[in-house]
């Protein structure tokens, strides 16, 4: 294990009437100005913002509206709403939505304290925030988890970088898995398929020896795949989907990664090609899994296998690790396949011209803990593998 510092600050506050139980305990500590930020308007059709208008006002709120956060959030999104918070003084930040969402608010936060350009203060100057305006999310679609970290990833148009702001850590989340009733079917198993991305790259990283954190993991990944399988068969299955909003938040609390250097190279490609794509993330990480996984796996066949073995039931006898791999790697491609979810970038209708894929590769971030580090020209060749 690599040696580690280990505390876990977000409240959760989870299940049928976690928000208004969460804003009776905390809203007393938010201040008098909310700023109420949400998306393209689900929280309106699902009644939703009423309800949460309506504990603002009875609990005597000024109410400020940042809306109309997009999938993906870009940098001037950003900048609208550190503006919006500036402008009116804003005590705290109620997210109410996706990773988006949270993503977007999280570098709102620490924007809206900084007399730098963020991007030049993290990025150039390579510092880190420390003030934040206090942020609380309202977990209206699960499967990123970033409702439990700090880490906000932002689509920069202009240098077309899809990538990583550090910006304020939630002081609480309410997660109430009803909420995602009313997501699409294919968005709610993006998510659940990130959740178990998450799972894969932090368990792919190193140390490569088995670690009380893999077993765990296992165990995570168990889980999201039997109840993906459950809301698959029943999309009003609220066990599973309770069972998946948690998964979800233990893909990114932190528990998975202890003593551990996450891999993540998937989600980096994915990043990258989001950033010049502008589709969907966790469709995207199912498209390129299971080719990555193809190129890794020779260069760690033993943490596959474990993997394969452990994850999807593969029969080890009379196999080398690297057949046992190859067969898990396959279960995993099938199973993407058994969720409707789209296999190529062609079934995704998304951008897989030489230019597009070849300025992804050259431009993706490289991770310490992958398996092998691969080059520009075979991230070229795993993203051509996945037209
Ligand atoms: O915008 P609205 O109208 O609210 O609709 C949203 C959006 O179109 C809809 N939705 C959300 N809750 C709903 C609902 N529709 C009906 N009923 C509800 N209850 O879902 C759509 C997608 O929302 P979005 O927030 O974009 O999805 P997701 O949660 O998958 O977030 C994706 C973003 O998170 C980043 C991704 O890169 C992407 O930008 N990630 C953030 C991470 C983090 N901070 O830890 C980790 C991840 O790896 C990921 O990179
Ligand atoms: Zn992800």
């Amino acid at each position: 294990m690599e040696s580690f510092i280990y505390q876990y600050p977000v409240k959760n506050y989870f299940g049928e009437g976690a928000l208004e139980q969460a804003l009776a305990a905390e809203l007393p500590f938010m201040g008098a100005k909310v700023m109420l930020a949400y998306g393209g308007g689900s929280i309106k059709r699902t009644g939703l913002y009423d309800e949460v208008v309506r504990l603002l006002t009875e609990a005597g709120k000024e109410i400020v509206e940042f809306a109309g956060i997009m999938p993906n959030p870009t940098y001037e999104k950003v900048q609208e709403g550190a503006k919006i918070a500036r402008e009116h003084e804003v005590d705290a930040i109620l997210a109410v939505g996706g990773g988006s969402v949270f993503d977007c608010c999280k570098i709102v936060s620490a924007q809206a304290k900084l007399d730098e350009d963020i991007h030049e203060y993290e990025h150039e100057q390579g510092k880190m925030p420390t003030e934040f305006i206090p942020l609380a999310c309202v977990v209206t679609l699960s499967g990123t988890g970033a409702e439990q970290n700090n880490g906000g990833v932002i689509t920069d148009e202009v240098r077309k970088v899809k990538g990583p702001f550090i910006g304020a850590l939630p002081a609480w989340a309410a997660l109430d898995p009803a909420y995602t009733l009313t997501v699409p079917s294919a968005q709610f198993m993006s998510g659940a398929f990130d959740s178990l991305s998450h799972c894969m790259e932090t368990y792919f990283g190193t140390p490569r020896e088995r670690c009380v954190s893999d077993d765990i993991n296992f165990a995570v990944q168990r889980n999201i795949i039997r109840n993906m399988r459950a809301v698959a068969a029943d999309e009003n299955d609220l066990h599973a989907r309770s069972e998946l909003v948690y998964d979800s938040a233990m893909g990114e609390n932190g528990v998975l990664k202890i003593g551990k250097v996450g891999d993540f190279q998937c989600h980096m490609i994915q990043h990258q090609y989001g950033a010049y794509t502008h589709t969907n993330h966790g469709l995207g990480l199912g498209i390129i899994h299971p080719h990555l996984y193809r190129h890794l796996a020779p260069a760690a066949p033993e943490q596959f296998a474990r993997w394969a073995v452990e994850v999807w039931g593969v029969d080890p006898a009379g196999k080398d690790d690297l057949a046992v791999a190859l067969e898990g790697i396959d279960a995993l491609a099938a199973f993407i396949k058994e969720m409707g979810m789209p296999t190529t970038f062609a079934e995704f209708e998304s951008d897989a011209s030489d230019g597009t894929l070849r300025a992804v590769a050259d431009t993706a971030v490289l991770t310490a803990g992958c398996a092998k580090k691969l080059t520009p020209d075979e991230i070229f060749e795993i993203l051509v593998e996945c037209r």
